[in-house]
Order: C-alpha cells, then sequence, then structure tokens
C-alpha cells in the first residue's frame, strides 16, 4: 500500500493506493459520519461500508443535477447534519462529483473523504478535487474545487465492475499517459491483455502510475489556471459525444482524443507516425471511433467550460506522452470539424 499527498494552499488529500475499503474505519472520525453512494454499489458493498447514516442516488450521469444534490443537502438536514460532520462520498465518478460538491456547499463547507470503486474514479475522478454537476446538456457547470481529506483506491472493488465501466476507466488511464508518459503508455499497450483480465498485480501498478501523474499536475496548479487543463485531453469532443449519445464518460473521452489527435495533425504539431500508433493502441485496447460528430458541435462547444471570450483552450499533443495547450478560434475548430467529416476515415472503422 502507498501513499500519495496531494498539498495545495486550499486543502491537502491524502490518497491510499491498494487500500482494503474496509480500512476506511481507521480514517473517519467516530460519529457524525454520511455516506453518499448510489444503489449499485449500495447494493454490492453495503456489508463493508462504515457506520453512519446512508444517503442513496440513482446511478448514472443523468443523477449529476442540482437537484440530486439539493435534495441530499434537505436529507443531511434532517438527519442532523452539521458542521461537524463528515461526507464521505462512496462510489465512482458520479458519486465523488455530487458527493465532493454537496461537502463543499452544505453548512458552507463539510469534512468529505472518497472511497472510489470505479477504475476511472480510482485513475482521475476521485482525485484533484474537482467537484461538479450538469446544467441540462452542459457537462460540469456548477460545481467547486475543494480537495478531499482522502480517497482510498481498493483495486478489489474493481471485480465487479460491469465490462463498459471497465473499459470506460481504461480510457482515462490511457489518456494520462497519453499527455504525460510516454513509458507508460507502452507499458499499458504491452499488458492491454492482463488489464482486461483484471489481473492485479498489473492493475495496482498501473492505477497508481496514472493517478502519480494527475497529483503531480494538479500539485502544480490545483484551480486550473493553467498547466492542469492538459488533463482535459479529449474531452472538448469527449464531453459533447457524452452528452448526444450517452456513452460512458472514459470511452467519449477516448474518442475524444483520437479526433484531439488527429486536430493535433491538422494543426502540424504532432507527426502522423504518432497518430497512428495511438490509433492502433487505442485499437488494441477496444476503443475505436465509432460516433460521428454532430452537426451542432460548434454551438455546444462554444458553450463548455474551456471556452473562454469566443476562444476555446484546446489540449493537442506534439507526441504520445506530451500534451500542450493551444487557444483556438471557434472558426478554426469549425474548419477542422468540416476536414475531419470530408475525410470520413475515422467513424465505424471497426
Ligand atoms: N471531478 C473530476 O475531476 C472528474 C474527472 C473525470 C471524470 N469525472 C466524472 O466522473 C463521471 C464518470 O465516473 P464513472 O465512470 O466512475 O461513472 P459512474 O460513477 O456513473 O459509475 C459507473 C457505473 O458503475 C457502477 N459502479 C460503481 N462502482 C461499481 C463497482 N465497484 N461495481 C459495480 N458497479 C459499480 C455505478 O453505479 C454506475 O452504474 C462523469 O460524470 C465525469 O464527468 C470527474
Amino acid at each position: 500500500m502507498h501513499r500519495i499527498r496531494i498539498k495545495t494552499p486550499q486543502g491537502s488529500s491524502l490518497l491510499f493506493m491498494n487500500r482494503d475499503a474496509k480500512e476506511v474505519t481507521s480514517l473517519l472520525p467516530a460519529e457524525g459520519i454520511f455516506i453518499i453512494t448510489d444503489t449499485n454499489v449500495r447494493r454490492y458493498y453495503s456489508d463493508i461500508f462504515p457506520g453512519g447514516e446512508v444517503l442513496e442516488t440513482e446511478p448514472g450521469e443523468k443523477t449529476k443535477r442540482l437537484e440530486t444534490v439539493g435534495t441530499l443537502c434537505s436529507k443531511l438536514l434532517d438527519a442532523g447534519a452539521d458542521r461537524s460532520s463528515f461526507i464521505l462520498g462512496f462510489g465512482g465518478g458520479v458519486v465523488c462529483d455530487i458527493a465532493g460538491l454537496v461537502a463543499s456547499i452544505y453548512m458552507r463547507g463539510v469534512r468529505h473523504g472518497f472511497v472510489s470503486t470505479t477504475l476511472l474514479s480510482q485513475v482521475d475522478a476521485s482525485i484533484g478535487g474537482k467537484t461538479g454537476v450538469n446544467l441540462g446538456e452542459y457537462k460540469n457547470i456548477i460545481g467547486t474545487f475543494r480537495q478531499p481529506e482522502f480517497v482510498l483506491c481498493d483495486h478489489r472493488l474493481l471485480s465487479t465492475l460491469p465490462e463498459e465501466e471497465f473499459l470506460s476507466g481504461i480510457g482515462e488511464m490511457i489518456k494520462h499517459a497519453v499527455i504525460r508518459d510516454r513509458n507508460l503508455f507502452f507499458d499499458i499497450s504491452t499488458s492491454i491483455e492482463r488489464i482486461d483480465e483484471r489481473d492485479p498485480d498489473i492493475l495496482a501498478p498501473l492505477i497508481e502510475r496514472a493517478v502519480r501523474i494527475k497529483a503531480a499536475v494538479v500539485r502544480h496548479d490545483p484551480e486550473e489556471k493553467g498547466p492542469r487543463r492538459i488533463l482535459n485531453f479529449g474531452h472538448t469532443f469527449g464531453h459533447v459525444l457524452e452528452t448526444c449519445y450517452g456513452i460512458p464518460h472514459g470511452l467519449a473521452v477516448a474518442e475524444g482524443m483520437l479526433v484531439a489527435a488527429e486536430m493535433s495533425v491538422w494543426t502540424g504539431d504532432m507527426p502522423h507516425s504518432e497518430l497512428k500508433m495511438l490509433d492502433g493502441v487505442m485499437d488494441k485496447a477496444g476503443m475505436m471511433q465509432e460516433h460521428e460528430l454532430p452537426t451542432n458541435i460548434i454551438s455546444l462547444i462554444a458553450r463548455d467550460k474551456k471556452s473562454e471570450s469566443g476562444m476555446i483552450n484546446m489540449v493537442l499533443l506534439r507526441s504520445v506522452g506530451r500534451a500542450i495547450t493551444r487557444k483556438m478560434k471557434l472558426a478554426d475548430i469549425a474548419d477542422f470539424v468540416k476536414y475531419y467529416r470530408d475525410s470520413n476515415r475515422r467513424v465505424n472503422k471497426g
């Protein structure tokens, strides 16, 4: 078991890698614990929940909205939660995003931590203190930055994860490698079969390496004023695909990464050979470009959080393992989308 600390001016977070989820009790106060979870996670894991009041939500992205936050705050109030209470988010990225937001605003903020139960939340969503809910079709428009006191990642919990959700997590794991660590990318590439089998000997160290990448980026820029933006690689297109087609976040980001990689070649930032290599590994990992970019994509991108005064902070690649950010005009993105559609090389290639 290893620990990773993320220290920021706003707070500090301790990440426990490869630690038994039952041991979360030792990280919690003796009383005043409120567990936010979803019905699936509760069904599988209520027997290992620590003592405390359980507040349950419906699973899935549709629950990530302000109404859920209001309902949970009402339930907390009814159950007697006060400023000394502790909120434990026990679940995947959706639970962590919601529980983190509730913890950061209920009575102007209470203590909180996570037991992270999906591959995607272990490598990404539970780490780094971003909380959020969607506003209609726009992702994560309402949210805060607040570091959880701890995040506990137990890869044993991943054994019950549906296949598609597991694959979704691999998408975000590959993203961390692609933006920052070429060696991790090659190690993932050569271990795909064992990852698919959820072999703990390979999974635990890869999760930890991916988390270390995210932790290092967050430490430098906890509130995403600059360098942290590289973590959004694949998200400009990915969020649109996620919302339009209702596909799991990590799979949408994986498709978005391939589009952004193609854009990196189009802008002249990355050689085509790198795109080919990325494409090959994504294919091998079971992630293919399956969805068309919707016709209203530019208006959707214009209202994305990454848009500032008509410019979009695009994350592109110089090579696999090295991401850069580039401010682009919406008109340029529209030109690229036209080129991408016209070339029509990648969609449904599987
Ligand atoms: N805050 C951030 O920095 C950040 C980063 C990346 C993604 N996200 C957000 O994370 C969300 C996606 O998270 P996710 O992929 O974990 O989805 P999720 O939380 O919806 O979980 C996926 C599904 O798996 C079920 N599940 C969870 N753990 C399980 C387990 N151990 N066994 C069986 N089933 C289990 C859930 O009930 C759900 O049906 C998106 O909303 C995305 O925007 C946030």
